[in-house]
C-alpha cells in the first residue's frame, strides 16, 4: 500500500541518515518530492549537487539529464542515482552529438565558426553536448539563466548556436527586443539546415529546430478562454511553450520562479498556469486561498518526469541502505571534466 511504501522510504532514507541526499524537481508526483530534501527547477538543483558535496550519495528525482548534470558537478565524487533510468528528456532527445557536429561543420563554411559562433546549450541535453560547448567556448544554460547567457555569449561572438530548444531561445530574444530577422532556424535534417548562405550569415541567433512535447500543447486560444471566463485572471507559463503563448501571458518564467510568483501573490487571485501538471495540481492543493487552475484543456504531462515514483524510489533506497547502488548515472571523464567547463561559465553568471 502507499502508506506501506512511505515507511518503507522514510526508514531506509532514516538508515542512510547524513550519506545520502534526496533531490526533487518541481514536476515529480507528491508521492516522490515528499521525501525530497531539496526541491526545485534545474538551476538551483545543480547548485545543490554542487554544494552539499558532503553526501556521498545522490537519489535523484527528475529526468536523466539532470541526473548527469548532478554527476558533473559533484565535486567529491559523488554517486549519483536515478531511481529509473528510462526517465529522460524528449526534448534532449531531439539534439544528437552526431547531428550537431555536422551542424558546426556546416556553419564553418559559411563564417569562422570558433570565433564567430557561440555555441550555448540548454541544460535540457545529454553530457556530451554540454561537453561540445565546453570545447568550443560556449556554456549551458537554464530556463532561468537564458537572458544572461544571450548576453554574455553576444558579448564574445557575432552568432549564437542555440539548441536543442527553439521555443526557450526565441522567447529569450524576444523580450530582449531582437528582430526576428536576426534568427533562423536550424532543421537537422535539412542541408545548411533549410537555410541559405545569406541567412546564415546574417542571423544572429540561430535556433535548433527542437521542442518539448510537453509544452507545445499549450495554444493561445487555452488564454483567450480564460480571460473570457476570468477577466481578472493573471497567466504565468513556462518559457519551454510557444511563442504565440508566451507572447499572450502575463508572466514567463521557469517552474521555481512559477511557484515563487503564486505562492507571493496576494489572495483571492486568479491564475492559470502552462506548465507541467503535478506541479500546477500542487500549487492548486497548496494554495487554497488563491484561484489556480491548469491553462490546457488537455493533459500535459511529462510522461518521463512521472516514471519516477513511489516504488522506484525506495528500491532505490532500500538497496542503498543494504550496500547495493543500482541505476548510477556516471559521465565518463573526458566528456566531464568539458562538460564541468561549459556548466561552470554558467554557474558563473548566476
Ligand atoms: P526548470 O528549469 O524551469 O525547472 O525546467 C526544467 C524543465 O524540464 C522544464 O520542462
Ligand atoms: Fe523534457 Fe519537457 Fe519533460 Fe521538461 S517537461 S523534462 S523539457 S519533456
Amino acid at each position: 500500500s502507499a502508506e506501506e511504501l512511505f515507511e518503507r522510504t522514510r526508514a531506509a532514507k532514516r538508515t542512510l541518515g547524513d550519506r545520502v541526499m534526496v533531490l526533487g524537481h518541481n514536476y515529480q508526483r507528491d508521492e516522490v518530492i515528499q521525501h525530497a530534501d531539496f526541491r526545485g527547477d534545474s538551476l538551483i538543483l545543480a547548485q545543490v549537487a554542487e554544494q552539499r558535496s558532503d553526501r556521498p550519495y545522490v537519489v535523484f528525482c527528475g529526468v536523466h539529464f539532470m541526473a548527469e548534470t548532478a554527476d558533473v558537478l559533484s565535486r567529491s565524487n559523488q554517486t549519483v542515482i536515478l531511481p529509473d533510468m528510462a526517465a529522460g528528456c524528449s526534448m534532449a532527445d531531439m539534439a544528437a552529438i552526431e547531428q550537431v557536429e555536422q551542424c558546426w561543420e556546416a556553419l564553418g563554411r559559411v563564417v569562422p565558426v570558433e570565433e564567430a559562433v557561440m555555441p550555448a546549450v540548454y541544460v535540457n541535453s545529454a553530457a556530451i553536448l554540454k561537453a561540445f560547448c565546453g570545447e568550443h567556448g560556449g556554456l549551458t544554460c537554464t530556463s532561468s539563466n537564458a537572458r544572461k547567457v544571450i548576453e554574455w555569449s553576444w558579448a564574445r561572438r557575432e552568432k549564437i548556436l542555440f539548441f536543442p530548444d527553439e521555443h526557450l531561445g526565441r522567447n529569450t530574444a524576444n523580450k530582449m527586443g531582437i528582430p526576428r530577422e536576426q534568427m533562423i532556424v536550424w532543421d537537422p535534417y535539412m542541408p545548411r539546415g533549410g537555410n541559405s548562405v545569406e541567412a546564415i550569415q546574417r542571423a544572429k541567433l540561430i535556433l535548433w529546430k527542437g521542442h518539448c512535447s510537453v509544452h507545445q500543447m499549450f495554444q493561445p486560444s487555452h488564454i483567450d478562454y480564460f480571460r473570457k471566463q476570468h477577466p481578472e485572471v493573471k497567466v504565468i507559463v513556462h518559457p519551454e511553450c510557444h511563442e504565440d503563448v508566451v507572447n499572450k501571458a502575463d508572466l514567463v518564467g521557469s517552474t521555481e520562479y512559477i511557484i515563487r510568483t503564486i505562492t507571493a501573490a496576494p489572495a483571492g487571485t486568479t491564475w492559470a498556469v502552462g506548465t507541467e501538471l503535478n506541479l500546477v495540481n500542487r500549487l492548486k492543493h497548496e494554495q487554497t486561498d488563491k484561484k489556480v487552475f491548469f491553462l490546457s484543456s488537455t493533459v500535459c504531462q511529462c510522461a518521463t518526469m512521472y516514471r519516477i515514483d513511489a516504488p522506484h524510489l525506495c528500491w532505490a533506497l532500500e538497496n542503498l541502505a543494504d550496500g547495493h547502488v543500482v541505476n548510477r548515472i556516471v559521465v565518463p571523464d573526458d566528456e566531464k571534466q568539458l562538460a564541468k567547463v561549459a556548466l561552470d561559465r554558467m554557474m558563473a553568471l548566476s
